[in-house]
């Protein structure tokens, strides 16, 4: 069948998990098992399936399990539309991690570009209320689905950034040396604003085209101070003129770095900041959703979706609504929680994982639900 999910997932020496070994089907996948028996750790393991540091944002290294600490590997076989990959993940000696698809080397980004990943966890909860780093990360996630081609430029970007800023700290006042770095970075920082800016209007769309449980949220970039320059040769130059006042600051002050997520509860008016908890964690599954719906439409396929304790947080009503509307996608979606009851509404349209800790080692039982 057409879809995205992994038929089968193994993990070796990746955290608690010494060695575990999945055959799976495209339904959904409830996790449940006690605090610390290793549940986030294996849908962190499936968010590595993406390009950047996956849902902990851990360096590889923090992955290997200790005390050995020696590396981990995952091996998955993903369906992706119609065809069908062996896909490898492992790190060494606590070096960047390396991907091999179909037995060649690949690059992170060749597997954002036949793999798609989005994930709600718990720290997401203060997503509104904090930095707006956390909530830039969040969009650049949902855009890199969209266009996978998205983490390139913001690597681009951001590497041509650093050097800037090295100029900037060690007071370089010759424009010899910003020149190049500054046209990469507005020709990187263009393409990333137009690419979130493609994002939010496809998620917009999509949240208008279903009536959901879930309260629609309207989204905005905002710029931290004045406006981004949207043009290439815009940026360049708010770059050039703006060296003087960065060599004060130490830093570059102006750029798609700079950009804030603003969101509205659409239905009340108000901003997402101001909401309740609930409300607020609301806002994002509904935005995971409308990403999945319109990622179903554009790509082909929803994307694997991983859930981490978001069913314990819902009410009733709404916790059977997600699992209607994950199933109506036909999402393979990875989902969290303490207990199997969790889970019951969604019956035999899920399959299900029980993972418990044996002295200090996750193991892995593939078992009936509630
Ligand atoms: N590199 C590592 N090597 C060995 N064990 C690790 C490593 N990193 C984390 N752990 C352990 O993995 C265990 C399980 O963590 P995990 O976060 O997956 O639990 P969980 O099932 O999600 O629990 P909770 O319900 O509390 O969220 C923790 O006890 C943690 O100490
Ligand atoms: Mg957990």
């Amino acid at each position: 069948m057409a879809g995205l999910y992994l038929s089968e997932l193994t993990l070796s020496h990746f955290r608690s998990h010494l060695g575990a070994r999945l055959a799976l089907d495209p339904r959904p996948v409830a996790i449940f098992g006690p605090n610390g028996a290793g549940k986030t750790n294996m849908i962190e393991a499936v968010s590595l399936f993406s390009p950047g540091r996956g849902l902990r944002r851990s360096s590889a290294g923090d992955m290997a399990r200790r005390p050995e600490a020696l590396g981990w590997k995952i091996t998955g076989i993903l369906h992706s539309l119609h065809q069908v990959h062996e896909v490898e993940i492992w790190s060494e000696q606590g070096a960047a991690r390396q991907v091999r698809i179909d037995g060649k080397a690949a690059t992170q980004l060749a597997l954002g570009r036949i793999a798609r990943v989005l994930w709600l966890v718990p720290s997401m909860d203060r997503l509104w209320i904090e930095g707006a780093e956390g909530r830039r990360r969040f969009l650049d996630r949902m855009t890199m689905s969209f266009t996978p081609d998205h983490a390139e430029a913001v690597l681009a970007y951001e590497k041509a950034m650093r050097e800037r800023n090295r100029l900037l700290k060690d007071q370089v006042r010759d424009g010899h040396w910003y020149v190049a770095l500054e046209r990469q970075m507005a020709e990187a920082g263009a393409q990333i604003h137009a690419n979130r800016q493609a994002a939010l209007v496809q998620l917009a769309e999509a949240q208008g085209a279903a009536e959901t449980a879930f309260p629609a949220a309207e989204l905005e970039l905002q710029q931290s101070e004045g406006a981004m320059p949207e043009i290439a040769g815009d940026l360049r130059d708010a770059l050039s003129e703006g060296r003087f006042r960065d060599l004060a600051a130490g830093r570059t002050l102006v750029g798609p770095h700079r950009t804030d997520l603003y969101g509205v509860y659409a239905a009340k008016g108000v901003p997402a900041r101001d909401c309740s908890t609930g409300e607020q964690k609301a806002l994002l599954v509904s935005l995971i959703l409308a990403n999945a719906r319109a990622l179903a439409r554009d790509f082909g396929a929803p994307p694997l979706l991983l859930l981490d304790e978001v069913a314990a947080h819902l009410d009733a009503t709404r916790r059977a609504a997600l699992y209607d509307e994950i199933c109506a996608l036909g999402a393979q979606a990875w989902m969290t929680g303490t207990g199997p009851e969790l889970f019951a509404e969604l019956g035999d349209r899920a399959q299900y994982l029980e993972v418990t800790d044996e002295a200090g080692t996750s193991r892995t039982a593939q078992t009936g639900g509630a």
